[in-house]
């Protein structure tokens, strides 16, 4: 059986890595996997560093597309996944989350009947002004197969008209919908003691064990919006000086890119000369786990990166108005503050003062991948 995996941005790279293991380690006779990195995500620190430390093989592909408008970006891509597709002529196209990667993917993918699978199914924000929504919503819909990784994806696809009594055979029109787990949980737990063998990150940021904060800040309608930005930033750099805390915030290149230009020049100023706020590159998935389990808490407004915080027991401040991760709210682990200073501080603040944070399982066993491994050989 052959399968066609798409990636393009840093979390597809690194989710992409629990199906190639579990492939490598399970079904090196039954799967055949050949990988398109359609070049969304380029710099070093987004997507090389991630295959040399995941052992994630070589993408057969690079459609090289770069950054660009929306439309323009995505058609590029779809061109040429459509290209490759057809030469390939896979049983199954495999497609992560949302990003217009997926997207190019799922349009490219379902107009020449090639079937999908899609991994991340069944998320919703119920707010189409974020492209993620529109992108997962099209592939879900496009989609054969639909993994979803928590109870509420699951339960969202039913909502949206999905069956559940998964009659084969599948196809577009009649998709099989499963809860299969989160492979991001799956790569947690195998990278985790690799991780902390590893990393030096703590060290070279002179950084200790529960006394920072960790940061991440990407999303366009933080990072473009001014207003929103600086709210962010003025309430980090609050908490920080309030409660003399250190904070390690490894910047997506659009943020860094949107620093200088979208905060106002003061605080700009305050938080580039505050030595306690340690604005650093992107770092790879092992430094990422290191600080994840090592820091007190976690500020976000990635979606992967609050599941992490989730997995390492750390509670999480969302810097979004809502979040497709739902139950980890629901437990209490994590709290939405948007981009409202005040929001942040009363969450800093609920967060320093608790002890008990409970992180019920979630997430799956940590066996997602060869669960869809296994579905994707049942199903040819
Ligand atoms: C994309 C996804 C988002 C995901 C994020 C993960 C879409 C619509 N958005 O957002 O869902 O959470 O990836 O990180 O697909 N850039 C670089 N170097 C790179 C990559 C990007 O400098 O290697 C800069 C460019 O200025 C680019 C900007 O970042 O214009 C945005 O990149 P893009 O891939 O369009 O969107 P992300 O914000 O990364
Ligand atoms: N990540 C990383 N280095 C960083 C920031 C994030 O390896 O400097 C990892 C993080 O651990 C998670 C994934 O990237 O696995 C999340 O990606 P991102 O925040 O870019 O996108 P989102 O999940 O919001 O789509």
């Amino acid at each position: 059986m052959k399968i066609v995996t798409v990636i393009g941005a840093r979390p597809q790279i690194i989710k992409a890595a629990a199906l190639s293991r579990a492939i490598k380690n399970n079904f090196p006779d039954k799967l055949k996997e050949k990988i398109i990195h359609t070049g969304q995500h380029y710099d070093e620190n987004m997507s090389k560093i991630f295959f040399d430390e995941l052992g994630i093989p070589k993408p057969d592909y690079n459609l090289n597309v770069g950054s660009a408008s929306h439309g323009a970006q995505t058609a590029c891509m779809i061109e040429g996944i459509e290209e490759i597709l057809i030469k390939e002529s896979p049983d199954y196209l495999i497609l992560y989350g949302d990003t217009n990667s997926t997207l190019a993917g799922a349009v490219a993918a379902s107009k020449i009947h090639v079937p999908i699978a899609h991994i991340e199914a069944g998320l919703r924000s119920f707010n189409k002004s974020m492209p993620e929504e529109i992108n997962r919503i099209m592939c879900d819909h496009a989609s054969a197969l639909l993994f979803s990784p928590t109870g509420t994806g699951y339960s969202n696809s039913k909502k949206e008209g999905f069956k559940p009594d998964n009659s084969k055979p599948f196809t577009n029109d009649n998709p099989g919908i499963f809860h299969c787990g989160d492979v991001m949980f799956d790569n947690s737990l195998y990278f985790k003691e690799i991780a902390l063998n590893k990393s030096n990150v703590l060290d070279n940021n002179e950084l200790e064990t529960g006394k920072f904060i960790l940061g991440t800040v990407h999303r366009d309608n933080n990072t473009d919006q001014p207003q929103r930005l600086n709210a962010i930033f003025r309430s980090i750099l609050k908490i920080s000086e309030e409660n003399d805390i250190e904070f390690v915030l490894p910047l997506h290149p659009r943020t860094s890119k949107l620093l200088s230009k979208n905060l106002d020049q003061e605080l700009f100023r305050a938080i580039s000369n505050n030595h306690k706020i340690k604005l650093i590159p992107p770092v790879s998935f092992l430094d990422m786990i290191a600080l994840e389990s090592n820091c007190k808490m976690v500020i976000t407004d990635s979606g992967g990166v609050q599941k992490e915080s989730y997995f390492f027991r750390k509670p999480c401040v969302i810097l979004r108005s809502e979040t497709e991760w739902k139950e980890i709210t629901e437990v209490g682990a994590a709290i939405i503050a948007d981009a409202e200073e005040e929001r942040i501080l009363k969450a800093y603040s609920r967060f320093s003062n608790s002890r008990n944070i409970d992180f019920p399982t979630i997430f799956g066993d940590g066996k997602a991948a060869e669960f869809i491994c296994t579905t994707l050989i049942e199903n040819i």
